[in-house]
């Protein structure tokens, strides 16, 4: 049994190199097996690992093969060459995948794991704004149901928004479901955009007062936020973007001190690959990506649950959208 963990923990030790800054070692010792088991179940399976930015780290740089925001996800999906995907993030996210993918096994480590956004509106919700406002193109977050996606023009995420309501060449769109998100590109657009009324449950927390009380208590820090929060808030912050812009801002500009406004594995994740920068943590969790954990996605490996389908009355409306997004 000795030489069992110790032969396990030689395997993955490699792994730990790169996330010992943010797991310590006790924390690890719990997890090693689980990644060991996961690595081997991914080859003898054909299987790939898909994990949002939001992940925590032992998955994150842990187990997955692919990781990135929403968008990356969707678009890595397409290119993805193996029988069985499992996605380690929130539904909406599976289904992404799984609508790019119909031929492929794509699992959800708990099928519970699901978002504020695509819980505010309903497929009957999209057809009331298109009555209420006629000939008006739908452009829906991918943080929604399939069903909903389906009677979408087309989909955009936080990563493409502006580009995709320019892309349209008409003078107003109906942008659903996250009111603040609408209005975020609202004031970088000409365009004029017809909002819902649906919050992150992470973003919507957030305040211009944190912001100030942040610049008070550390006058260099810059501040990135996620732009599922509140107008105010990053009208205040020094730059906002989807997860992989964030990322990509402390990569590329190096900011001694950072606050990253958004769910708080970023911070992990990111601080890893950027061990110089000084992060900042005021965050909160989301509690649905935090359902993934090692174990259920080990034990998704091991039995194909939970297996992702779409109705397929639905399933040609909802792919059009997703594609017509990914072809800008
Ligand atoms: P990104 O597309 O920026 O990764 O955001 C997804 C999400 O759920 C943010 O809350
Ligand atoms: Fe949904 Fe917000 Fe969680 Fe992202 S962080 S999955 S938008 S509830």
């Amino acid at each position: 049994m000795a030489d069992l963990s110790s032969a396990v923990f030689a395997r993955v030790s490699p792994l730990y190199d790169r996330v010992k800054r943010v797991i310590p070692p006790p924390e690890w010792a719990t997890f090693a097996e689980d990644v060991d088991a996961i690595l081997e179940l991914k080859r003898s399976r054909n299987a790939v690992v898909l994990a949002h930015n939001y992940q925590t780290p032992e998955i994150f740089h842990g187990v997955a093969d692919i990781v990135g925001d929403s968008l990356l996800l969707a678009r890595e999906a397409t290119k993805v060459d193996a029988d069985i995907i499992v996605l380690a993030g929130v539904h909406f996210m599976a289904e992404t995948a799984k609508l790019l993918n119909p031929e492929k096994t794509v699992l959800i480590p708990d099928l519970a794991a699901g978002c504020s956004l695509a819980d505010s509106i309903t497929p009957q919700d999209v057809r009331l704004m298109r009555q209420r406002y006629p000939g008006v193109p739908v452009v829906t977050y991918v943080n929604t149901s399939s069903a909903v996606k389906a009677e979408s023009d087309i989909c955009c995420t936080s990563g493409n928004a502006l580009k995709v309501v320019e892309s349209l060449g008409v003078e107003r769109v109906i942008m659903l479901p996250d009111e603040y998100l609408a209005q975020n590109i609202a004031a970088q657009t000409n365009v004029k955009i017809i909002a819902w009324k649906g919050h992150c449950e992470v973003h919507e927390l957030f305040t211009a007062s944190d912001v100030r009380q942040l610049r008070e208590n550390h006058p260099d820090v810059t501040i990135l936020a996620h732009p599922e929060c509140p107008p105010e808030v990053v009208a205040e912050a020094d730059f906002s973007g989807s997860t992989a812009a964030m990322s990509d801002f402390v990569g590329k500009q190096r900011p001694p001190r950072v606050v990253l406004l958004t769910e708080c594995a970023m911070s992990d994740n990111v601080s890893v690959l950027h061990p110089d920068v000084e992060f900042i943590r005021p965050c909160n969790l989301c509690p649905h990506m935090k359902r993934i954990t090692l174990k259920n996605i080990r034990h998704a490996l091991e039995t194909g649950r939970h297996e992702v389908t779409i109705d397929p009355a639905i399933a040609a409306s909802a792919r059009r959208a997703v594609e017509r997004m990914l072809a800008l």
